[in-house]
């Protein structure tokens, strides 16, 4: 059985999305994989519970516990690692995960981590992309599923969704508007993969 491992920062609907896709679609019987488990770097993320009441394991490892550490990002990374790696991944989905990874991690982790963004990728990378995609004055946004590399919100783009930038759209209302096309093309993109390689 192939595992998912999906990584969380707060309130957790794309994680709701995946995990209701794979079990509408049967993964487990089509694809053989399953989500097994969901990790947080915040206890209360809001998509811990979710995941709970779906019967998914959980766990929390807390950046800030590593606040005091010489090197903070490479000892927070290395305990996640631990932690996602009791599961033995086939795919590590990053939901949500409001933490930059080191290069380190990604390596660990190369050709099984992926991301999705909420902007058309290249355009907009980092925080604040429907402000910046509203203030530049486009006509369209969206979100985008890539692969990770070390260089953040770069990597091989897997899927697109686009969606129409309205006169009086607000930050928050192009936010939900693309929200929805997450939640259809992340699911969609790992089923891919999954296909891809159905063999253990
Ligand atoms: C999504 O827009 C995702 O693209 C971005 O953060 C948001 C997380 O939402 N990285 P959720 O936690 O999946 O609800």
């Amino acid at each position: 059985m192939k595992n998912i491992v999906i990584l969380i920062s707060g309130s957790g609907s794309n994680m709701a999305a995946l995990i209701r896709t794979a079990n509408e679609h049967n993964w487990a019987k089509r694809l053989n994989a399953r989500v097994s488990t969901v990790i947080s770097n915040k206890a209360d993320a809001e998509g811990l519970a979710i995941a709970k009441l779906r019967g998914i394991a959980t766990s929390v490892v807390d950046h800030k516990a590593f606040a005091a550490h010489p090197q903070p990002r490479e000892a927070f990374d290395a305990a996640l690692i631990a932690e996602i790696d009791k599961h033995q991944p086939h795919l590590v989905v990053l939901a949500g995960f409001m933490r930059i990874l080191t290069p380190g991690f990604v390596a660990h982790y190369e050709g099984r981590l992926l991301n999705i963004h909420p902007s058309l990728l290249p355009a907009f990378t980092g925080l604040n992309t429907h402000a910046r995609a509203i203030e530049a004055g486009c006509k369209f946004a969206g979100a985008t599923v890539h692969r990770v590399t070390a260089e953040l919100d770069h990597g091989p783009i897997l899927a697109q969704a686009v969606v129409p930038v309205l006169v009086d759209d607000t930050a928050d209302t192009l936010a939900a508007r693309v929200l929805t096309q997450e939640h259809l093309i992340y699911p969609k993109a790992v089923a891919e993969l999954l296909k891809n390689t159905l063999n253990p």
